[in-house]
């Protein structure tokens, strides 16, 4: 089983032409409701590739958290630790680009009130994956006392607390996350230094260039398909979701990445945060076989 601790909002997405300037007004073509949050995105797109996955998270007590929960349900993910909190579930104002990029705001509302002891007897699974919506002390307890495979999507990247990475097995930043974390533009440096503290590897995700994988052993860069993106609101959440399903399978890292990638690709031809099921990858891109 997957353990996904992290948040959930409810995403506001606005389709713009372009995004404006400071000061400037533009319309929105289109405006979209959606589940959103990187644990909630990251669980229920770990779900719809056939893992078990657990969410612990938080939502508040109004309605778009009651739509949260049933939605995680009819997802097929375990709900039974998803604290419901006296405050308004967390949101997300996105603004989307024609060219698919993104700009996003986070009110943490209910995210923000998980707390250390939420966690406990929640954490049962063979993979964790976390991310940095929710308090830093949360995460780091779940990590700490988590006696599987770790995994830290450092996102966003607000790291106050450097001992979080001793209890990493695998960290997957995506290219501008890895600079903030390292303060440096030489990646291989970088990763030379958190491998001191980080177990086993560091997956940068560099979107249409694919990923970065760095060991104490070597460095490899792993290609994706080429896509026409509409929205990458999402991509990183859905390769950490293929990337936990598939080593919970028992591949190693480097096919695991591979599967990521292509999967993360084909998110972001279609709108909304989540990932794709193993049928519509099978409709929409015939002759890939995952
Ligand atoms: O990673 C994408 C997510 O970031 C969105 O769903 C939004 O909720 C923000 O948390
Ligand atoms: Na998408």
């Amino acid at each position: 089983m997957i353990n996904v601790v992290g948040s959930y909002n409810v995403d506001m997405s606005f389709k713009l032409d372009r995004f404006p300037v400071p000061g400037e007004t533009v319309f929105a073509q289109e405006v979209r409701l959606g589940h959103g949050g990187k644990g909630s995105n990251q669980a229920v797109s770990a779900s719809r590739l056939g893992g078990r996955v657990k969410f612990v998270g938080a939502v508040g007590n109004d309605s778009h958290g009651e739509r949260a929960i049933s939605f995680l349900r009819k997802e097929k993910v375990d709900t039974s630790c998803v604290k419901v909190k006296n405050t308004h579930t967390g949101s997300a104002y996105i603004l989307l680009n024609g060219g698919g990029e993104t700009m996003i705001v986070v009110n943490r509302g209910a995210n923000y009130e998980l707390l250390p002891e939420d966690l406990d007897s929640c954490l049962d699974g063979d993979v964790l994956l976390t991310q940095l919506e929710i308090r830093e002390d949360v995460v780091k307890m779940a990590l700490s006392t988590f006696s599987g495979l770790r995994i830290l999507n450092p996102a966003p990247a607000e790291i106050n607390d450097p001992e979080i990475f001793n209890y990493v097995d695998i960290l997957t930043p995506n290219d501008v996350e890895f600079k903030e974390i390292s303060n440096s533009d030489d990646m291989i440096y970088s990763a030379d230094i958190l491998l001191k503290r980080v177990k086993k590897a560091i997956v940068v995700t560099m979107g249409e260039r694919g990923s970065m994988i760095f060991t104490r052993e070597k460095s490899v860069r792993i290609p994706t398909i080429k896509v026409d993106p509409v929205d990458t609101t999402g991509a990183g959440d859905v390769f950490n979701a293929a990337l936990a399903v598939y080593l919970e399978k028992g591949y190693d890292l480097e096919s695991a990445v591979v599967k990521a990638n292509i999967i993360a690709s084909i998110s972001v031809t279609t709108y909304g945060a989540l990932g794709p099921k193993p049928e519509e990858i099978k409709e929409k891109f015939p002759d890939i076989s995952l």
